[in-house]
């Protein structure tokens, strides 16, 4: 479904060497697939997500939805694009204060159908646990109920495809796995694929697979050996990367801790 074909991006800052920001990265993500880039900031994540999103145009290489190739898009086909093929969700849960919760989830679709909008959402809305917070104002929701409320809107259009930028960086660990748990099974369930930028090795196992990029170069993620008698301190970040079981063991456990079958 998506296909990246050696993207390459560069900034220019100044008079120096340019930073490649993605440098020759190529990946394919299969219909409904869920794929996580796992990267310390600073890696390329958001870039590489933009270059898909088409807000960015790659300075050499191809990204392919369906075969067609976004960089060559007009404005108006990319805005196209990312109105109905995409959903996103970020950090920021950026939601429109005053409106309701029905009201947010339904922006996207008030663009092509106002009238049915709300009613197209509301089983969303159901799905992900704000079915009696329909009529509050957005604001008053708790972050993780924020960030369900964004993962309605990104799924509102029934996108092939969801961008999750760091999507539970602002939540504490055990409501970011419930956040994540929910995003994964509802993608599972309506075929989504989903392209999730973490740094948080924790966040990555609920993927498929996991990417880890590092200075915008991609390579499958494996997680470190841990030295003998060495101890995972630190929090989320270090059970994830210390564990022998790989991502998939990661990844059963963390779907298990969120409630996932
Ligand atoms: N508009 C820009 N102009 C110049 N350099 C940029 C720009 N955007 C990003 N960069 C640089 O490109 C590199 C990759 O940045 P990017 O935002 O993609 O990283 P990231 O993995 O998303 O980081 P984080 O986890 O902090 O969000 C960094 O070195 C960053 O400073
Ligand atoms: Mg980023």
């Amino acid at each position: 479904m998506l296909e990246l074909r050696d993207l390459v991006k560069r900034y220019r800052v100044g008079e120096g060497e340019p930073i490649r920001a993605v440098d020759g990265v190529s990946l394919n993500v299969g219909n409904g697939e869920l794929l996580a880039l796992y990267g310390p900031s600073g890696s390329g994540k958001s870039t590489l997500l933009d270059l898909v999103a088409a807000l960015l145009k790659p300075d050499s290489g191809e990204v392919l939805f369906d075969g067609l190739e976004i960089s060559a898009l007009s404005e108006e086909g990319a805005a196209r694009y990312r109105l109905h093929d995409l959903g996103f969700v970020s950090q920021q849960a950026d939601l429109l204060p005053g409106a309701l919760v029905i009201e947010n989830a339904a922006l996207k679709l008030w663009l092509s159908d106002p009238r049915r909008a709300q009613a197209r959402v509301r089983p969303l809305l159901e799905r992900l646990g704000l079915g009696d917070r329909l009529k509050q104002r957005a604001e008053q929701l708790s972050a993780g109920e924020r960030q369900r409320l964004t993962i309605a809107l990104a799924l509102s259009t029934d996108p092939r495809l969801v961008l999750a930028d760091e999507p539970t960086g602002s939540l504490d660990s055990k409501r970011g796995r419930e956040v994540l748990g929910l995003l994964r099974e509802v993608c599972k369930e309506r075929g989504v694929a989903m392209l999730l930028a973490t740094h948080d090795p924790q966040a990555a196992a609920f993927a498929d697979r996991v990417f880890e990029l590092r200075d915008g170069r991609l390579r499958p993620y494996e997680p470190a050996a841990v030295a003998p008698g060495a101890r995972a301190v630190g929090g989320a970040g270090a059970v994830g990367v210390a564990g022998s079981a790989g991502p998939a063991g990661v990844a059963g456990s963390a779907r298990a801790a969120a409630g996932a079958s």
